[in-house]
């Protein structure tokens, strides 16, 4: 079992990585009152709360099932947990488990935050993208009619469990999935932990323990390691976008529906580094390491056919990431080393998508 400290102006978060950690008296540290609320979904309470509330006998437990879906994240259901726990009278001295992946994580992070002006909040993830992604660096939110995650606060959870046990019935596709964003880690910020990934590609396909315990312990430092410098995301935060320009229009473009995140993620990740090739400093050896990465993992490389070059672009102006509606890329000057550029016109990024298409 690891133990990481992420330090923000606000607090300082203890993360524990581990496998088969959740005991009690690993939570107990981290709880600090009588009652204790767990909210979940019910499709991750189906499989994981009978082994949590038997190790929390001591406190009085009260459980919260929500909906399982992207679509609920929205102020319906916030207000929902707001109304449970104002009906069940409880006061700030009050634990929240948010026990699931990022939508849980971004609601009941957002909800624990604004109950009473915020109570304990521990983040158990469930998913691996929740795990190296989501739980770690504050972030809360839901989803609005006219976007995603646009209503929201900054929130630093009191504590962070993660145990890779979790992700033994986690669904191929979401797994798959969040592996885009390990592989992220490496390319922005750790060209080490990327040629690891390459040449343990089958480990981690199989859900290796130690290669898991791995992948998620780097994933962390380097998420946090960037959290610590900017939590706000006033400038290098911003890194941890690469690929998602065109990761996000793509996702807009398909309403959400019939792709993963990662996987949009995925495929704009092998373009941004395209263009770091054409634009950058990039070159072609790694961009090849990059590539046959993202491939080893069963990741998707090419933008879905049904949707049209001018969809996208479209969607990309109206990111909200886009200051002065202008679009942002995060390229590479080489592995590990990003930069922001606002410089790329449409008819550029058009011409550049329609080759990579071709
Ligand atoms: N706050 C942040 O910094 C941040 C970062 C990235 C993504 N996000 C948000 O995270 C969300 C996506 O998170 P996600 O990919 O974890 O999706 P998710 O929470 O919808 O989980 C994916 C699916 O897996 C199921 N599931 C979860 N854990 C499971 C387990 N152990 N076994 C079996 N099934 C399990 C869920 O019920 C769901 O059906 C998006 O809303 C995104 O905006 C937030
Ligand atoms: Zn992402």
């Amino acid at each position: 079992m690891k133990q990481l400290l992420l330090k923000t102006d606000s607090k300082n978060t203890p993360i524990v990585i581990g496998k088969n950690i959740i005991n009690s008296s690993l939570l107990s540290k981290f709880i600090n009152s009588k009652d204790v609320v767990i909210i979940t979904n019910t499709t991750i309470g189906k499989l994981h709360l009978k082994k949590i509330t038997s190790v929390l006998k001591k406190f009085n437990l009260n459980i919260l099932k929500l909906p399982d879906g992207e679509q609920y994240k929205n102020i319906n259901t916030l207000s929902k947990i707001h109304d449970y726990l104002i009906k069940m009278n409880f006061d700030r001295d009050l634990t929240i488990i948010a026990l699931g992946g990022g939508v849980i994580g971004d609601l009941v992070g957002f909800a624990s935050d604004t109950f009473l002006r915020g109570v304990n909040l521990i983040h158990i993830p469930t998913t691996l993208l929740a795990q190296v992604d989501s739980a770690i660096g504050g972030k809360t939110g839901v989803n609005h009619k006219f976007g995603k995650n646009l209503i929201g606060t900054f929130k630093q959870p009191n504590s962070v469990i993660i145990d890779i046990n979790y992700l033994s019935t986690l669904p191929e596709k979401e797994f798959n999935s969040g592996l885009a964003e390990v592989i992220k880690y490496g390319i922005i910020s750790n060209p080490k932990f990327l040629k690891w990934i390459n040449n343990n590609s089958n480990l981690i396909i199989k859900r290796n323990s130690n290669s898991l315990l791995k992948i998620v312990e780097i994933s962390v430092k380097e998420k946090i390691s960037i959290v610590m410098r900017d939590e706000k995301e006033s400038n290098i935060r911003a890194f941890l976008n690469f690929g998602h320009t065109l990761g996000h229009a793509i996702e807009a473009s398909m309403n959400y529906k019939n792709i993963l995140h990662g996987h949009a993620v995925s495929i704009g990740m092998i373009f941004a580094t395209m263009l770091s090739v054409d634009k950058s400093t990039l070159n072609i050896d790694e961009f090849n390491l990059i590539e046959s990465t993202i491939k080893k993992l069963g990741l998707p490389i090419n933008i879905p056919s049904k949707i049209s070059t001018s969809k996208i672009i479209k969607h990309m102006s109206f990111d909200k990431k886009n200051k002065g509606g202008k679009n942002h890329f995060v390229l590479l000057k080489s592995i590990g080393k990003c930069y922001i550029t606002n410089k790329l016109t449409n008819s550029y990024i058009t011409s550049m998508i329609e080759s990579f298409r071709s």
